[in-house]
Parts: C-alpha cells; sequence; structure tokens
C-alpha cells in the first residue's frame, strides 16, 4: 500500500496500515518541516527522496494491568457560541446569585458584560470581581471571598484565562473552609469540604483549568506560585466556547499555546501517568502541534481557535489526572519570582528539560513526534525530532529565549531550589535535585 505522510493524511492512512515493507510518500509542507527541524530530508536512502519502502518504529503499549482511578467531575459544554447557553446551564445547576470573576482584560474586551448580561437575563442578581492579577495573588483571592461573603452568593463563575479560573477556585475553598487565607490549603490534602457550584468559562487555550483539580497562587510574601490541589476545586460546569478566544493577543495566544503543549508533553510523560490521561496528551499534541502557528499568525482563524481550545483542555484533563513535572516546577519558580507570563516560562524550558529527560522517556518523546505527525524508525530518532519540533514551534510563534528576559543569574539559586521544592519535581521521568536545575537553568541560558 501506500501511506502518506504529512498533517491531516497521517492518522488516517496510518489505520488502514496493514504491511510494515510500505511505500511511503511524503507531502511537500511535511519535507520542508523534517529540513528545518531535522536538518535533513524524511529519509535519505541513497537516492530515494520521494518514494522509498522502510520499517516504521512499532511502540510498546501502556500496560493496562496497573491500577488506577478516574474521576471527572467537571460536565463539558463545548462548541462556537455555547455561551449563550448559560441562563439555561445556570438554571439548571441552581445557579442563581453568583459572583463574576474575571480581570481587567476581559473587561476590556467586553466578555465580562456579556457574561453579567446573561446572568440578569436568567433573572439573577450577581456582583462581579474584576480585580484578579496575572498570576493570582493570595489578596486577590482573600479580597474576593470577603466581597462573596457579604454578597451572600451561591455560587461562582470565573469568565478568563487562568488567572481568574484558578481565583475563583482558591475563593471556593475560602468559603467553604470558613477561611480568611488560603495559605494554609496549599498541596494536594488540605481542602477537604464541597465547594459552592462553579462555572468556569475559559477565554485562553492554554490551562485548562476548567477541567483540573488545581490552582496555582502566588504566596506574595515569598514570592512563589503554590498548588492548591483537591477534586473538590474542580468546575461544576466548563463552557468551553472558541468564540471568546478570537480576542486573544498574539503573544498571548502563543504563550499559552506552548504552556497548554506543555501539559500534554508532561502529562504524558510523568512517572504517575495511566494510559487514559495518555491517550488524552497524545491527542492533544496533535491539535496543538497542528494550529498553533495558525491561531497566532491569524486570531479570527476559528477552526485554528476550536482546536486550540479542544487541544488546551484535553491537555488539562491529561495532567490533572497524571501531573505536570520538572518544566512546571522551574517555570512556576521562575515566574513566581520575576512575574512572567506563565506561558513564555514553560516555553523557554520545555525543549531543555525534555533534552534532560531524554534517556529517561526516549520512547514516549518518540510517541509525541508521532503525534506531531513525523514518521521515524528509530526511537531515539523521534525523540530528538520532538525536541526539535518544540524548539522550532516556539520560534515561529515568536517566544523569547531565556537571555532576553533579562533574569539574574544569581538568582538561578533560589529558582533551583524553589523548583526542587515543587510538589511535582517528584512527577518528573528522572529524579530531579536543585544541581539537576541548575543544568537545565544553564541549558536553557546558553542555549
Ligand atoms: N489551574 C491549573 O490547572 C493551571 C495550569 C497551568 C497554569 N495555571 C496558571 O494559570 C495562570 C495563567 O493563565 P493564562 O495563561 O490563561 O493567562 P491569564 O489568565 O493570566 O491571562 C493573560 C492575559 O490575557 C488576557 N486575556 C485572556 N483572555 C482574553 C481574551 N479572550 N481576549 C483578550 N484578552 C484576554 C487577560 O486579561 C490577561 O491580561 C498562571 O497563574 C498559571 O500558573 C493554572
Ligand atoms: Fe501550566
Amino acid at each position: 500500500m501506500m501511506l502518506l505522510v504529512g498533517h491531516g493524511s497521517f492518522l488516517l492512512e496510518l489505520i488502514q496500515f496493514n504491511d510494515y515493507n510500505t511505500r511511503i510518500q511524503f507531502d511537500k509542507k511535511y519535507v520542508n518541516r523534517h529540513r528545518r527541524i531535522c536538518g535533513t530530508d524524511p529519509i535519505t536512502h541513497e537516492g530515494q527522496k520521494e518514494e522509498i519502502p522502510m520499517q516504521p518504529y512499532h511502540f510498546s503499549n501502556p500496560n493496562p494491568m496497573d491500577a488506577f482511578s478516574f474521576t471527572l467531575p467537571t460536565e463539558i459544554v463545548y462548541g462556537p457560541g455555547v455561551l449563550a447557553r448559560l441562563p439555561e446551564e445556570m438554571k439548571r445547576i441552581g445557579c442563581t446569585r453568583p459572583v463574576i470573576i474575571t480581570d481587567e482584560g476581559i473587561v476590556r474586551a467586553g466578555i465580562a458584560d456579556r457574561v453579567r448580561k446573561l446572568v440578569e437575563a436568567a433573572g439573577y442578581e450577581c456582583i462581579v470581581y474584576s480585580g484578579v492579577e496575572p498570576n493570582p495573588k493570595d489578596a486577590n483571592c482573600e479580597e474576593c471571598a470577603c466581597q462573596a461573603r457579604a454578597f451572600g452568593v451561591d455560587s461562582l463563575i470565573a469568565v478568563g484565562g487562568g488567572s481568574p479560573i484558578d481565583c475563583a477556585k482558591a475563593v471556593g475553598v475560602l468559603l467553604a473552609h470558613g477561611a480568611d487565607r488560603i495559605k494554609p490549603y496549599e498541596g494536594k490534602t488540605a481542602a477537604t469540604k464541597p465547594q459552592l457550584p462553579l462555572i468556569a468559562i475559559p477565554t485562553t487555550s492554554g490551562t485548562g483549568s476548567e477541567l483540573t483539580f488545581s490552582s496555582v497562587i502566588t504566596d506574595t510574601e515569598n514570592h512563589y506560585k503554590m498548588t492548591v490541589k483537591s477534586p473538590f476545586t474542580a468546575a461544576k460546569l466548563a463552557l468551553c466556547d472558541p468564540e471568546l478566544t478570537v480576542s486573544v493577543p498574539p503573544m498571548v495566544t502563543a504563550s499559552t499555546g506552548v504552556d497548554a503543549l506543555t501539559h500534554a508533553i508532561e502529562g504524558y510523560t510523568a512517572n504517575c501517568g495511566e494510559p487514559i490521561a495518555d491517550a488524552f496528551a497524545l491527542y492533544s499534541i496533535e491539535l496543538i502541534y497542528h494550529n498553533l502557528e495558525t491561531a497566532v499568525k491569524d486570531g479570527t482563524d476559528l477552526p485554528a481557535r476550536s482546536a486550540m481550545l479542544m487541544g488546551s483542555m484535553l491537555g488539562g484533563m491529561s495532567f490533572s489526572h497524571s501531573d505536570v513535572a520538572s518544566v512546571h516546577c522551574v517555570a512556576e519558580s521562575l515566574g513566581g519570582l520575576y512575574d512572567l507570563p506563565h506561558g513564555m516560562c514553560n516555553a523557554i524550558f520545555l525543549p531543555y528539560v525534555m533534552e534532560y529527560n531524554m534517556d529517561y522517556c526516549v520512547e514516549k518523546y518518540a510517541r509525541v513526534a508521532q503525534a506531531m505527525g513525523f514518521f521515524f524508525t528509530d526511537a531515539r530518532e523521534g525523540a530528538q525530532i520532538a525536541v526539535s519540533a518544540v524548539k522550532e514551534l516556539c520560534r515561529a510563534v515568536g517566544l523569547p529565549d531565556f537571555r532576553s528576559l533579562n533574569v539574574k543569574t544569581e538568582d538561578f539559586d533560589t529558582i533551583a531550589e524553589m523548583s526542587a521544592k515543587n510538589i511535582s519535581t517528584e512527577s518528573n521521568p528522572r529524579p530531579m535535585t536543585k544541581e539537576d536545575y541548575l543544568e537545565v537553568l544553564r541549558m536553557a541560558y546558553e542555549a
């Protein structure tokens, strides 16, 4: 049979794959990308570049004998225009007196007002808290909880990227526990009480926070980002409307998109993964890899925006059931110290952590390359292609390199120390100490 390799054709043709001695024909776009990323044509058998016989790499399967549990407490309503369903969804889940939690950018984009009008159209009173800062601060959650309590809310509506959604989850923790400070709820076991219903309306394609159990809040006293993680923080409903993401500026699209890609890659390669999280991750990688550049270059491209939102949702579900790992540990340490965009920090470290982890998950990185649409005959070759593809994608969408952020090298020690203490360090496929993080910081800085 003939196998066509390249975006779109790849998976369909692979399903029909029945002959090891398949003849491969590469489409032009694929050959060009392979040349850019790998510096070679896809196959360099003497004289044969267009059509050649080859033996594809065969992956071992995940072990379905290992025990695990899988909880997905959030109902998903997805599709262009679904925001209009907010009034009926509020009635259905008994959300009658909400606080709308958002930020100034969402107010300026006119999205917060649209949501407020829909709540009022349902016949309900609400208050709007728009004081959420990027890398949401402990004080934002505490102030919002105070206002929500005074108004007597029975529910929460988060509108925005990860910052407002994470803030809303932390407000839920404070209200459920009758608490004023979020710090005591840091970690995976401290939030133990069921929360008021939360409707999460994402406006970026990045964090997947609308479907995760995590809330990342900046501890302003210690300048670091703590995680409050519990299934109780999960939204009751995620109203996922890709139309809300068309106004995201290109640089935010780029950094949030690479955040989503990092969730999928780390969710897939973390040492606590399981097959369902793996499946979500691999489809997420495929969607993001093939749509991020288009979404950055033309924000009004709704098919690309829709694919990105779905990719970020799948990535969120993956890492929430598996975990993130060292990319996030070092990105959060840097982001907490310098108040930098989370996705941008991930983009800086993702390829270098992958390089550093290489010997510990060659085959999984090769699967990442396969999900991106690359074809190879050897796992290590595939894994290296995945690293190069990530580097090229970050460059193509205009994300900066580490040096251009003017981070002081004297701070590397603190960043490495905070990274080693992050709760997700233990999930990295390669064991990581402070010295390992220093090495990753050096690799990224000297690149
Ligand atoms: N909870 C989780 O599972 C999880 C996972 C990863 C990251 N995070 C956290 O999420 C936060 C980052 O969230 P984010 O990357 O979505 O960014 P963000 O929520 O901070 O938003 C970034 C900027 O984009 C603007 N914006 C958002 N949507 C817009 C739209 N539709 N139109 C115009 N402007 C828009 C916002 O106003 C803001 O200025 C970080 O604190 C990060 O640590 C959480
Ligand atoms: Fe993230």
